[in-house]
Order: structure tokens, then C-alpha cells, then sequence
């Protein structure tokens, strides 16, 4: 960027960093439930026994188990659509140091829970454990977003994927039965979250509040220049000044903006769309019924070990995602998302073929194949780029109101694949991932048509893309050119270079 000295420093790396934590809780959370398993059904057996002198029936073990995996997902929704009063009233830092809180809480239920002979607690610390991953789900995305320089702002935005892959990863490992997994050690297991938390409070310190909400909430204009000094490592920051004020003038003709004003004004009715249906497109591409139940998948196809199968498909699940990291500012989130999808329809229909042949020796080297390209072709485009191109379709005034909406739906098909995909593979069988597939498509042929390409833009030509608007005239910034050629080609054609 010209006009501009060093964009990356250390002190940008560290805050980021810091933020990230959060993401590695959420992805951490979303596995480690898994392996524990028939250690969580044991107590909760025991603790029935202990109670009412007689063994807990099949039915209602099932039951209690369900409950403690899904409401997780109802705690995230709930968090997620919090997500922007608490981000607005207390700003980004404050709202990230204040929401650990109830990781340390959630952490603590689950901990003591056998020690209490109450699998209620685990229960509620699931849910409270919830709650703070989906405020995390729009807290670090737009952390990240804002103090991102904006040529850097996809790679970087595609950090809180890889933070929730890696906590993914962790939690697959420490969940084997020779290291946390064991009997003993499962409450180990799930109150291990706490200690990022703790970690992430004490770094906090440390780190800045966002510039934008310096500038545009606070209109702190001098506090937001330090801080973006401190940030890209040079003195010469009006360039970024330059671009929030504008964005700041923008926004004091336009009230803050609420989630119903949200769905009302006519401006918000197509990026509000876009990122709805990338949530969608995420979580209906059926990348976690591959997560919670892989396992249960590679042993039917016939897989001898599946645990480490599993374990595999959490590495190719973290390196596909730094791939995307050093792709996304060169090919783009359009393309990358449309390659993403397109791959997960084919590997899923590779799958469903795995799954009825599955009587033919090769087919389970297939199979794993099938599911390892089907995680790798997600991590690609649909897994990191939903969460953070919301951040760039809003500008600073319905930000925060978006990432709300958008989050609720992200964790509302979370749940319902969660919830639904035994039933589905009970009614269809090997068939099963053929809805995904059709669902892929749906969405391919969706991204296609509708969503443009952000790359390289700054959020206020981004917005300007949706609202038709003209370049202002009299700031001959570098990109305004390709602003006025997207405001043109609107919204589905490629970028233009
Ligand atoms: C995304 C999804 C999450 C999923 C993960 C898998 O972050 O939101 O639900 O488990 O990717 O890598």
C-alpha cells in the first residue's frame, strides 16, 4: 500500500494473536465432547444409582447425553445474537476480557462436576461454555477485522478458522484415552478451558481496543492514531485515518444501527443476504456431521482404526486452512468459496458411492480419502471465509448487528445438523450425504450469482458496492477505481483488477 510503511508488526501479530485464543476455546469445545463419550454415560449412570438406588434406563442416559452435546449449540445462539450490545457498550477488549468469565465458570461446573455427583453440572457448564463461544464467534472475527491492514484483512480473518481447527485438533488429542480421555481424567478434559481464558485476560492488557471503535465509536480520533501507530509500525497512518473517517461521516448521517432496523432498511436487504446464506452454506454443507460423527462414519465404511482416522482428518482440517490463509488474498474469497463447495458436492457423492460399496475391500481407503478431500476442499473457502466476510460486507454502524444475525444462524444450522444427522442416517442410509450435496449445489449455484468479490477493498467501498452509490469525487484513493467499476458490475461479477 503506498502512502503507508510497515503494515505487520509484532505488537499486530500479538493482539491478533491474543484475540485468536478465543477461536481456539470454540473450536476446542466443538470436540472434545466427542471422545469421552461412554465416560460421560458411565456418570451419569452412577450418579442415578447413588440417587435413586437403581440404574439410569437406556432411554433416558440418551437423553441427558444429548441434551449435554446440543446445548452447547443453544448457548452459542443465544451468545452469538448478544454479541453486538456488549461489543458496543464495552467495546471489543473489554467485551473479550469480560466474556471469559463464563469460560472460567463453564469450565469450573464441568470440572467439580464428579466430585458434586451431578451430571447437571456438566449440563450447565456446557451451556455456559456456549454462551462464551458464541459471543467468541463475533468477537474475534471482527477484532481481527478492524485492526486488519485491508490488503492483510482476509488472511488474517481466516485466523479464527484456524484457531477453531487447531482447538479442534487439541481436543481430538488430548481426548484419546491414553492422555485426558481416560476415566479419571474426563472432567480434566473439559475443564481445561479455563487456562486459555485465564491467558487470554492476562495478555488483554496488552493489547488495544480496536482503532475503528476508538475513532468512529469513541470519535477518540488522537487515541485510535496511537494506537494505529503502535499497530502497522509507522508513523504515517493517514491513510487508515483517512478511510474510518469516512467511514465515520457515513455513519453520522445514518443512525446506529439495531437488528430490526437491520432487516428493515432496504440498503442492508442484500449483504444481509449474502451473509446469511455463506452461514448456511457452512454449516449445510454438512462439514459437521463429518465432526461429530466421524468416527461412527469411517466404521462404517469399514475403517479399522477409526479414532486415528479421525485424528486425521483434524490435520488435513489444519493445514487445508493455512493453504486458504496464503490463497485468500490471491484468488480471492469468491473463488476460493466456489472452488470450496464445488469439491465438497464431489467428494460427498465419492462418499455415498464408499458407503454402498462399502463390501468391496478398497472402498474404505476411498472413504477416507472421500471424507479427508471433503474437510480439506471445507477449509478451503466455506470454513474460514463465512466468519470473516461479514466483518467486511457492513461498514462500523450495522457491523456489529450483522455479525449478531449472522452468527445466530451459523449456530441454528449447527445445531439442527447436530441434531438431526443420526435420525437422517436411520431414514437414509448410505444415502445420506446426498443431501448435503444437493445442499452444496443450492449454494454454489447461490455464491455464484450473488456474492461479490471484497478482496482489496476497504469497507466503505464495500458498502458502497451493495448501495449502487458513485465514488466520491474527491478522494482519489488507490482502490476508488475499482470501487466504481464493482458499483457497476454489481454484486455478482468477478473482481475486476
Ligand atoms: C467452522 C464451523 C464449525 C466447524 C469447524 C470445523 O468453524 O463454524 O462449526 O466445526 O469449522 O473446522
Amino acid at each position: 500500500m503506498e502512502g503507508q510503511g510497515k503494515q505487520v508488526t509484532g505488537y499486530l501479530l500479538f493482539s491478533m494473536g491474543t484475540a485468536v485464543i478465543g477461536s481456539l476455546q470454540f473450536g476446542y469445545n466443538t470436540g472434545v465432547i466427542n471422545a469421552p463419550e461412554q465416560k460421560l454415560r458411565s456418570f451419569f449412570n452412577n450418579t442415578w444409582v447413588e440417587r435413586y438406588g437403581e440404574s439410569i434406563s437406556p432411554g433416558v442416559c440418551t437423553i441427558v447425553w444429548s441434551i449435554a452435546v446440543a446445548i452447547f449449540s443453544v448457548g452459542g445462539m443465544v451468545g452469538s445474537f448478544s454479541v453486538g450490545v456488549l461489543a458496543n457498550r464495552f467495546g471489543r477488549r473489554r467485551s473479550m476480557f469480560i466474556v471469559n468469565s463464563l469460560a472460567v465458570i463453564g469450565g469450573l461446573l464441568m470440572g467439580f462436576s464428579t466430585i458434586c455427583s451431578s451430571y447437571e453440572m456438566v449440563i450447565a457448564g456446557r451451556l455456559v461454555i456456549g454462551l462464551f463461544c458464541g459471543f467468541f464467534t463475533g468477537l474475534t472475527p471482527m477484532y481481527v477485522g478492524e485492526v486488519s491492514p485491508t490488503p492483510l484483512r482476509g488472511a488474517f480473518g481466516t485466523l479464527h478458522q484456524l484457531g477453531v481447527v487447531v482447538g479442534i485438533l487439541i481436543a481430538q488429542i488430548f481426548g484419546l484415552e491414553a492422555l485426558l480421555g481416560s476415566d479419571k481424567l474426563w472432567p480434566l478434559l473439559l475443564a481445561l478451558t479455563v487456562a486459555p481464558a485465564v491467558l487470554q485476560c492476562i495478555f488483554l492488557p496488552f493489547c488495544p481496543e480496536s482503532p475503528r471503535f476508538l475513532l468512529i465509536n469513541l470519535k477518540q480520533e488522537e487515541q485510535a492514531r496511537k494506537v494505529l501507530v503502535r499497530l502497522r509500525g509507522s508513523e504515517d497512518v493517514s491513510k487508515d485515518l483517512q478511510e474510518m473517517k469516512e467511514e465515520s461521516a457515513k455513519m453520522a448521517q445514518e443512525k446506529k444501527v439495531t437488528i430490526p432496523e437491520l432487516f428493515r432498511s432496504a440498503s442492508y436487504r442484500q449483504p444481509l443476504l449474502i451473509a446469511v446464506m455463506l452461514q448456511l452454506s457452512q454449516q449445510l454443507s454438512g462439514i459437521n456431521a463429518v465432526f461429530y460423527y466421524s468416527t461412527g462414519i469411517f466404521d462404517s465404511a469399514g475403517v479399522k482404526q477409526p479414532i486415528y482416522a479421525t485424528i486425521g482428518a483434524g490435520i488435513v482440517n489444519t493445514i487445508f486452512t493455512v493453504v486458504s490463509l496464503f490463497l485468500v488474498e490471491k484468488a480471492g474469497r469468491r473463488t476460493l468459496h466456489l472452488l470450496g463447495l464445488g469439491g465438497m458436492a464431489v467428494s460427498a457423492l465419492v462418499m455415498t458411492i464408499s458407503l454402498l460399496l462399502k463390501d468391496t475391500p478398497v472402498m474404505s481407503y476411498v472413504a477416507i480419502i472421500a471424507v479427508m478431500s471433503f474437510v480439506a476442499m471445507f477449509e478451503l473457502g466455506p470454513g474460514p471465509i463465512p466468519w470473516f466476510i461479514v466483518a467486511e460486507l457492513f461498514s462500523q454502524g450495522p457491523r456489529p448487528a450483522a455479525m449478531a444475525v449472522a452468527g445466530c444462524c451459523n449456530w441454528t444450522a449447527n445445531f439442527i445438523v447436530g441434531m438431526s444427522f443420526p435420525k437422517l442416517v436411520e431414514w437414509c442410509g448410505p444415502w445420506v450425504f446426498l443431501i448435503f450435496t444437493a445442499f452444496l449445489i443450492i449454494f454454489f449455484i447461490f455464491t455464484f450469482i450473488k456474492v461479490p468479490e471484497t478482496k482489496g477493498r476497504t469497507f466503505e467501498e464495500i458498502s458502497r458496492v451493495f448501495s449502487g452509490a458513485p465514488p466520491p469525487a474527491a478522494t482519489p484513493t488507490e482502490a476508488a477505481p475499482a470501487a466504481a467499476s464493482a458499483a457497476v458490475a454489481l454484486p455478482g461479477s468477478p473482481e475486476k483488477e
